[in-house]
């Protein structure tokens, strides 16, 4: 029996939680704990609600939006290259599948789908994954012929110093108007005119591919070879500055910290274009940079699918979009050596960046000490969990997913761990049961932690795994 209380005894706040029956000409509400407030909105949570409140808690932290934040310098740094776009910042992260998914041609089996990847609110609702679940809608708007979209992204994903449950990426498009060209002139001259007014750079850039290819990359009904050639010339070019913009200035920031053999100050910038695919692109291509050794993806980009553009209301209209990781570039940009430290709100940390200054290394404060600890386990043989079992406390081999490991290190530990790795997996030969064994790497950006510190939070952590996962230690 679900509790009702009379209105008046409640706070707005309280209110806000609830759901109000109109009884009897009386106001009653009906408290319902599984309604989800999230700034000044409510979600109804379901069956499929699994986003911990750790998560929900820092989605008021905008740090793409906060003065001298190094993401923000990096999203600033990047629209200084668009001046003619117009940007979005403001975009509330609460989106519906069909914004995140449906809008942009993901097949519905998509893993991005799964509940072990993505954080929902109920059936319908999700913390967007990407910016380009925006897409769909700034194109209806149809507000400017380019725009920019940055916001906070989430998703369940593994504990390191690269990867965070929330991240921020830019969205960029440009689009032309079928409709709308000078008297004389073709799209594709239109689009080539616009080409020429983009800044000319002196990198080298390895492009073997064809602009599209019939099989691995193909051009789409109603583009012409024409068109595509010169929107996909449009778009590299774009982001070609766009990357030498960024790694100038990480260049830079380099050389002022004094050369190391990984980064000699006179050696050209090298980046390459390489075909990708993207349910809403075609044809697609990720755009990759030579640093520190090593081939790095920097950004994904493609030819709007016409299906979005169609349904947004705008089947007059083409062209391009690309979505970039902003947190990797902000690292590679300062230096920062774990994503971690974006959340920290320690002084040591955000006064090292200004907007006006220009970019330099990050110097780190001292290194605290690591804490590694295992904990190993049995998940349950996927047999023995055909009798009715409560499906939320049995892990069997066959639903264990590692993101839900990851899940439970955040929650219990917050940002006191760094990493959590598997390091030994086995199947029992007999009992076909399978053993697990992860290893966590407890420290602190800040401070040294201490010996009672990690142990109760280990204890948690294994406790947290047995009670949510079913597994049994050994
Ligand atoms: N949404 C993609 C991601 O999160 C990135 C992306 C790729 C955005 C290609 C785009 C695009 O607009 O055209 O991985």
């Amino acid at each position: 029996m679900v509790p009702t209380y009379e209105v008046d005894s409640f706070s707005e706040d309280t209110k806000a939680f609830c759901t109000i029956d109109k009884r009897a000409g009386v106001y009653k509400q009906r408290v319902t704990s599984r309604d989800v407030k999230i700034e000044d909105k409510i979600y109804q949570a379901d069956e499929w609600m699994n986003t911990p409140s750790i998560i929900l808690s820092n989605i008021p932290r905008r740090l793409h939006l906060q003065q001298d934040h190094p993401v923000a310098i990096t999203r600033q740094l990047i629209e200084s290259r668009f001046p003619d776009y117009k940007t979005h910042n403001n975009l509330f992260p609460v989106v519906t599948v069909g914004q995140n998914f449906d809008s942009l041609g993901f097949p519905a089996d998509h893993i991005g789908r799964s509940r072990t990847d993505t954080y929902y609110l109920n059936k319908s609702t999700v913390l967007r994954t990407h910016t380009s679940a925006h897409q769909a809608d700034t194109f209806r708007a149809n507000e400017s012929a380019g725009y920019l979209i940055s916001a906070d992204v989430y998703r369940r994903d593994a504990v390191d110093r690269s990867h965070y449950p929330i991240f921020h990426q830019m969205e960029g498009a440009r689009v032309w108007d079928r409709d709308a060209l000078d008297a004389g002139k073709s799209f594709a001259q239109t689009v080539w005119e616009d080409v020429a007014k983009i800044p000319k750079h002196s990198i080298t850039v390895e492009d073997p591919n064809p602009s599209f290819h019939s099989e691995r990359n193909p051009l789409q009904d109603g583009h012409s070879a024409e068109e595509v050639e010169a929107m996909g010339a449009h778009l590299k070019r774009s982001l070609e500055d766009v990357v030498v913009a960024i790694f100038n200035a990480a260049k830079s920031a380099a050389a002022d910290a004094g050369e190391t053999p990984d980064t000699p100050a006179d050696e050209p910038l090298k980046v390459r274009w390489v075909e990708a695919y993207f349910p809403f692109t075609s044809p697609s291509w990720e755009l990759e940079v030579y640093w520190q050794g090593d081939w790095l993806e920097v950004l994904g980009c493609g030819i709007v699918k016409q299906s979005i553009l169609d349904n947004a209301g705008v089947p007059n209209k083409l062209g391009w979009a690309f979505g970039i990781g902003l947190d990797r570039i902000a690292m590679l940009l300062y230096w920062i050596p774990d994503i971690r430290l974006f959340w920290s709100t320690d002084p040591r940390f955000l006064s090292q960046f200004s907007s006006t200054a220009p970019i330099q290394r990050f110097v780190p404060f001292s290194k605290y000490p690591a804490c590694f600890k295992d904990v190993s386990f049995w998940l349950r043989s996927s047999t023995s969990a055909a009798g009715g079992l409560s499906r939320n406390a049995t892990t069997t081999s066959h639903d264990f997913h590692e993101n839900d490991v990851m899940e439970i290190a955040r929650d219990v530990c917050g940002d006191l761990v760094e990493d959590v790795r598997l390091v030994d997996e086995f199947v029992h030969p007999k009992t076909g049961r399978r053993s697990m064994c992860y290893r966590t790497n407890y420290r602190s950006l800040e401070r040294t932690l201490t010996n009672e510190e990690t142990n109760e939070l280990h204890g948690r952590f294994c406790q947290q795994l047995v009670e949510k996962l079913g597994v049994e230690l050994r």
